[in-house]
């Protein structure tokens, strides 16, 4: 699907939006619920591809889950645009493990981002007929290594072209540590087979990198295992994972960049309230702040857990004035593990380039590519460093976004970890529309539809369709906000 991108004519105004759920709280929601001993219940939930293909997988092993707009396999939704979606038969029915337990009746009351998903506990998971589809999701698949080398249920992990190319050994590498028998591919590439093997041992896993995913693998792998596993790696990564499984009264303790869990473990159920995305609301919030002049937005109930709201301080350096009020203080706050959410507001504003250096980046590492366009458009050098491993997301996005802004007329240089980039801001040129391709990426086809509104003539998105990863009706809301987007196959 390409998606005909115009600049925007006139200010954006929009209040008391949401956007879609946290995709990384999502996953880890509907996957420790399947591993709690009763039944949990979650609202909020993602509506993109990724959070599906969990939800599937889930089906796959067995696990009674079901989402308040159906069966938790149910394609995706058809792009909001009517073009259809990417790799729609990869969500169909998937099957069952003969005794699996009936889905959970529907209730009347759900909505369409809620499910309820009943777990057996840590020993609940039944060996999966056909190989589990990760499709897109690189968490999907490194999570669901963790819990079924744990588990010891074999399993063949697979996903669709660009994650197949993404690389696996970090997370097999640590899992064998603690006697797992775990095989990847040519490359160190999906497929990832998960081998029955003995009861995990515990160990102390020290990473070379910083990755919230591997240590997620580790922690849950470690839930198995009969004493404590710790995770230490160069700087702490992304937290949900521990703040959840604390919420279900794991006993797990984290100290600077290590986090311990001790198995086994009996995580008990919950019932969470997921808030936004902020890797989504950082399109939203970019396009609002480079905007025609008068623009404003509000966005409700956007999660700004401080392991990964990055975004917000690299706004702050590129001299952006925002408004977070965050939600719940009026009664009081919440428990610490609870993810804080926040409503924030900005409008346009002139900007200044910035330096992002590797500690804010790690806290920001899936908003660069829309950093990155905010630096084109800011006034003077943009740098970001210490991003090198944008280059194994769903596409190398550092070489992916040079190319592109290249193509729009912005001056950049290309380092290993990072980009240096100078803005046209204040210099009386803009962006120029161009031919982008999206590159099988969301973060690439979303970053670009923002760059389109603030850019001279019209910019052509192919594979537009990818946006539905994590932000499915973001090009109807595109066209809410008054811009003129063409849609063609
Ligand atoms: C995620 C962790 C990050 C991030 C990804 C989601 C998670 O990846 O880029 O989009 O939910 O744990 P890494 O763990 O590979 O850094």
């Amino acid at each position: 699907m390409k998606a005909r991108i115009f600049p925007l004519q006139g200010p954006l105004r929009a209040e008391g939006l949401r956007v879609p759920g946290d995709k990384s709280i999502s996953h880890r929601a509907l996957l420790f619920a399947a591993l709690a001993e009763g039944e949990s219940r979650i609202a909020g939930l993602a509506p993109g591809a990724d959070v599906r293909s969990t939800a599937s997988c889930l089906a796959q092993l067995g696990v009674p889950l079901l989402r308040g707009d159906g069966t938790p396999w149910k394609p995706p939704p058809v792009s909001d645009l009517g073009q259809g979606t990417h790799g729609e038969a990869k969500f169909s029915a998937p099957r069952r493990p003969p005794g699996s337990l009936p889905l959970p009746a529907q209730d009347p009351d759900m909505g369409p981002d809620e499910a309820i998903v009943v777990g057996s506990g840590l020993g609940g998971l039944r060996a999966p007929l056909d190989p589990l589809d990760c499709g897109n999701s690189g968490t999907t698949l490194r999570l669901f290594a963790g819990v079924l080398a744990g588990a010891g249920v074999p399993a063949t992990l697979i996903g669709d072209e660009s994650l197949s190319r993404r690389p696996m050994e970090r997370v097999a590498a640590p899992l064998r540590k603690l006697g797992a028998q775990v095989e990847t591919s040519a490359g160190g590439r999906p497929p990832v087979r998960i081998l029955p093997g003995n009861k995990l041992r515990p160990a102390a896993i020290d990473s070379p990198i910083a990755s919230a995913q591997v240590k997620s693998a580790v922690l849950l792998a470690g839930l198995f295992a009969d004493g404590e596993t710790s995770f230490t790696e160069p700087s702490r990564s992304r937290d949900h994972t521990e703040r959840l499984l604390r919420q279900m009264g794991v006993p797990l303790r984290s100290s600077g960049a290590t986090a311990t869990v001790r198995g086994p473990a009996h995580p008990r159920p919950f019932a969470l309230d997921v808030p936004g995305d902020l890797s989504s609301a950082a399109f939203l919030l970019t396009a609002a702040l480079v905007a025609p002049a008068g623009s404003s937005i509000a966005l409700e109930h956007v999660g700004v857990n401080p392991t990964r709201a990055g975004f917000l301080d690299a706004l702050a350096l590129f001299g952006a004035r925002l408004q977070l009020r965050l939600d719940g203080l009026d009664s009081g706050g919440a428990g610490q593990d609870v993810e804080p959410a926040a409503r924030l507001s900005c409008g346009t504003q002139k900007l200044r380039g910035a330096a992002l250096d590797e500690e804010l980046t790690l806290r920001a590492i899936d908003e660069v590519p829309i950093l990155s366009v905010l630096g084109a458009l800011s006034a003077g050098t943009t740098t970001i460093r210490g991003a090198g491993e944008l280059r194994v997301k769903e596409s190398d996005r550092l070489a992916v976004m040079a190319q592109g802004l290249r193509a729009m007329g912005a001056a950049v240089e290309e380092f290993p970890d990072g980009l240096r980039i100078e803005g046209l801001g204040g210099t009386g040129k803009k962006l120029r529309g161009a031919v982008i391709d999206a590159q099988s990426d969301h973060r690439i086809a979303l970053a670009f539809s923002v760059a389109a509104l603030a850019a001279e003539g019209p910019t052509e998105i192919s594979g537009a369709e990818w946006a539905d990863v994590s932000f499915p009706g973001f090009y109807t809301l595109l066209r809410q906000f008054g811009a003129q987007v063409e849609i063609g196959p």
